[in-house]
């Protein structure tokens, strides 16, 4: 008799599937990035986002419930402010629009779930740069370090559980556990960005929080040609006193993330970014794909490449189809 191997028989039916997958998503391991814009009165849709939206202050608050409602492991806030400036003043004042969010989504979900905060100026400069710009138009890698550690500190004071740096400084993990022991917040966890590319998945995130930037973050952020440097970068913040890591964007860099949990001793998170939501909605939106199956395949991909986290706009709807699978 001939094929005698048959590995079909362990698909044959859901059950016997049900039985022997190997990777599961669970409402736990998502976390949902979110938008606030200052000054707004109500939540502005974001044309190359469809479904997704900066929000004001109030639906900030609705939609950060309704998240934990649905089982999210966390929420990551962008803040979008009214005024920028040369430094990102908005960032480091307590009063900036993301602080104020902090304190406005603590007060309404508390310990409910891990309250997360970008730390990183581009929202906040009038150039859409990552950092200060020295007088030859270069991000000042050491100068922006130390606005990070403020950052991050008025993050802390806010009532951030984790300080998320993003912004592919040298350095930048280790003077924001510093600058968060300094003042007592050794309980405040640091989810660096260890391996973030240049890419042009970013592309709708530009409009999410109404970028200035003119050009590319080249100069700080990974060549999408290069693995090892990943590894490099991952070393470097654990070093520096990382609790966890994020690789980003996911999709196209299932095979970084694989390298990176293998190297990682701490959870390894990616981040699904906009121009990965966008596609599968664009291609949704034109009846080519069915879009709750490629969501969670998308997702259940990312897991499977050794991710224990993952950001994505879908987290709240996801965790909610993930519940009713149960
Ligand atoms: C920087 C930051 C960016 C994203 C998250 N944090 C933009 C960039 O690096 O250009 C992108 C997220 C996304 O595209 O969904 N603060």
């Amino acid at each position: 008799m001939y094929p005698s191997h048959r590995p079909r028989r362990l698909r044959r039916n859901a059950a016997v599937r049900r039985l022997v997958g190997e990777t599961t998503v669970e409402p736990r391991q998502l976390v949902l990035p979110m938008f606030v814009k200052e000054g707004a009165a109500e939540p502005t849709p974001i044309p190359s986002m469809p479904g997704v939206v900066q929000h004001s202050r109030n639906s900030l608050r609705k939609a950060a419930v309704d998240a934990v409602d649905a089982g999210v492991g966390g929420l990551m806030l962008f803040g979008v402010p009214e005024r920028r400036d040369a430094t990102g003043s908005g960032a480091t004042d307590t009063d900036g629009i993301l602080n104020v969010a902090l304190r406005d989504v603590a007060a309404e979900v508390g310990d409910a779930t891990v309250l997360m905060a970008d730390t990183c100026l581009d929202e906040f400069t009038d150039h859409g740069h990552c950092g200060v710009l020295d007088e030859h138009g270069t991000v000042d890698n050491d100068r922006t370090l130390r606005l990070y550690g403020q950052m991050a500190l008025a993050q802390a004071t806010s009532g951030a559980h984790m300080v998320a740096p993003s912004g592919m400084m040298d350095g930048q993990v280790g003077v924001i556990r510093d600058s968060l022991d300094a003042a007592g917040f050794t309980d405040t966890s640091i989810l660096a960005y260890s391996a973030k590319y240049a890419s042009a998945f970013y592309g709708p995130f530009r409009d999410a929080v109404d970028s200035q930037l003119i050009g590319d973050r080249k100069t700080y952020q990974q060549d999408p040609s290069n693995g090892r440097e990943a590894l490099r970068e991952t070393d470097l913040d654990l070093a520096e006193g990382a609790d966890m890591v994020m690789v980003k964007p996911a999709l196209s860099y299932l095979d970084v993330i694989r390298e990176a949990s293998e190297v990682a001793d701490v959870p390894v998170a990616a981040y699904q970014v906009s121009g990965e939501y966008s596609m599968i909605e664009a291609a949704v939106g034109n009846g080519w794909l069915d879009r709750q199956r490629t969501v969670l395949e998308s997702l259940t991909s990312i897991r499977r490449a050794g991710a224990d986290i993952v950001l994505t706009y879908w987290a709240a709807e996801a965790a909610r189809w993930l519940r009713q699978e149960q």
